[in-house]
């Protein structure tokens, strides 16, 4: 895994920036004209190369293919409350999939009303995350998946207690179509796989800066376009780049004094690892405040502020600051429709009379 360190793997990476912008503004050509739809294939000029538009479409791994059946048994699972001890909490609790896949509060609040140390992240796009959580303690979503079920502060359940209660209301057939030919098909595993291939559905191309990408000149306002300028120029871009612009590697982030959250060296118990955290994602990030793994940023400005000094010791200007969240909101793209389903609930059996 890719660990850029503040400083040197900044700038290290800030070079690298500079050779491929020059590589892509040489490529870019001549301008095309553009299509009906106002792109032209080709990359304004400026744009660094090291940004990538958001794939259509995320790609089911070879051991978890994604059908329809377990596609659809995923979703419900997703909006499941019997995974909760108390009923009441489903994944969807934490991740509204109709609120930018977010709860909007500082940390998560779950079973028994207990808060956990962390902000809830986006569920869209996190498909093409290099590693799921906030120090990429899980490196899939299949694996990602089994935690919340578990975890005390959230859905608190054993996996024999969440098969169980499946099975109660009626699962069993639902598991057998996704997973054919299985003989046990509900299992744990098979719930973690179900609701990985349903996040992986879970996707949001067609963002203006995607139009932008592809020769739409028309797709960003005046304003983006400088916001996007600093946040090439100033550095940015040397940690947040890529389709998610983030979600792929690590840095060190350590704005909150003595805070216990060390961050990936929890995960990897080294030492150098002490407040490295995952270079957050940004798509879709005007619609997810609060900000950052403690949610200690209110707003988009106060974020977008703080990166600057703390990450590259800019002081940026309140217009400066504008511009940059400007462009951030050009990160938001269009979002499936996902219905509320409707989830399987088989009456419990009548009780025998006997005379
Ligand atoms: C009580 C609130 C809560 C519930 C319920 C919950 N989550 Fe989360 N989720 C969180 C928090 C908080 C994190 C970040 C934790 C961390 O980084 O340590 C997270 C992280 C994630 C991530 C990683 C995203 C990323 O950017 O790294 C995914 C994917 C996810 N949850 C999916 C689910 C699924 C699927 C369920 C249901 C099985 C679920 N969550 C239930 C709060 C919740
Ligand atoms: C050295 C790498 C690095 C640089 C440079 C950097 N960031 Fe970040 N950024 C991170 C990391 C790491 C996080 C996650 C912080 C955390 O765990 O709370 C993050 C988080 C964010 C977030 C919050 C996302 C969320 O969902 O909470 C925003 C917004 C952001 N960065 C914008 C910027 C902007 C704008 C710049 C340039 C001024 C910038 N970053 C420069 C590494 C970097």
């Amino acid at each position: 895994m890719m660990l850029v360190s503040r400083r040197s793997g900044a700038i290290r990476w800030k070079r690298l920036a500079g050779i491929f912008a020059l590589l892509g503004t040489m490529a870019a050509g001549a301008c095309a004209p553009p299509d009906q739809d106002g792109t032209t294939g080709t990359r304004p000029d400026g744009v660094s190369p090291l940004f990538q538009p958001l794939p259509e479409s995320a790609e089911h791994p070879e051991d978890n293919p994604g059908t329809p059946e377990k596609i659809d048994l995923g979703h419900k699972l997703f909006f499941e409350p019997k995974l909760s001890r108390s009923g009441i909490i489903s994944c969807n609790t934490c991740h509204v999939v109709g609120a930018g896949g977010v709860d909007a509060r500082e940390v998560a609040i779950g079973e028994g009303a207990r808060t956990g140390p962390r902000n809830s992240p986006t569920v869209y796009n996190a498909a093409f995350l290099a590693a799921q959580f906030w120090d990429g303690r899980a490196e899939t979503l299949e694996e990602q998946a089994k935690g919340p079920i578990q975890a005390h502060v959230e859905m608190d359940l054993t996996p024999e207690e969440a098969i169980e209660r499946l099975r109660v209301v009626g699962y069993e057939p639902l598991f057998a179509e996704a997973f054919p030919g299985e003989e046990d098909p509900l299992t744990f595993d098979n719930i973690a796989k179900a609701i990985a291939a349903f996040e992986r559905t879970l996707i949001t191309p067609g963002s203006a800066f995607d139009r932008y990408l592809e020769g739409d000149l028309d797709a960003l306002t005046p304003k983006q376009k400088e916001g996007l300028e600093i946040f090439q120029n100033a550095g940015c871009i040397s940690c947040h780049n890529g389709a998610l612009l983030g979600g792929q590697g690590y840095a060190a982030f350590s704005h909150v004094e003595g805070s216990e959250d060390v961050g990936r060296a929890a995960v990897t118990g080294r030492e150098e690892d002490r407040y490295v955290f995952r270079i957050a994602p940004l798509r879709n990030v005007a619609l997810t405040a609060p900000y950052f793994h403690d949610g200690s940023a209110a707003t988009l400005h106060e974020a977008v502020s703080i990166m600057g000094w703390v990450q590259l010791k800019r002081r940026f200007t309140p217009e400066e600051v504008d511009a940059v969240v400007a462009y951030l909101e050009s990160l938001t793209g269009e979002f499936p429709m996902v219905t509320h389903p409707q989830l399987p609930r088989t009456l419990p059996p009548a009780p025998t009379v006997t005379e």
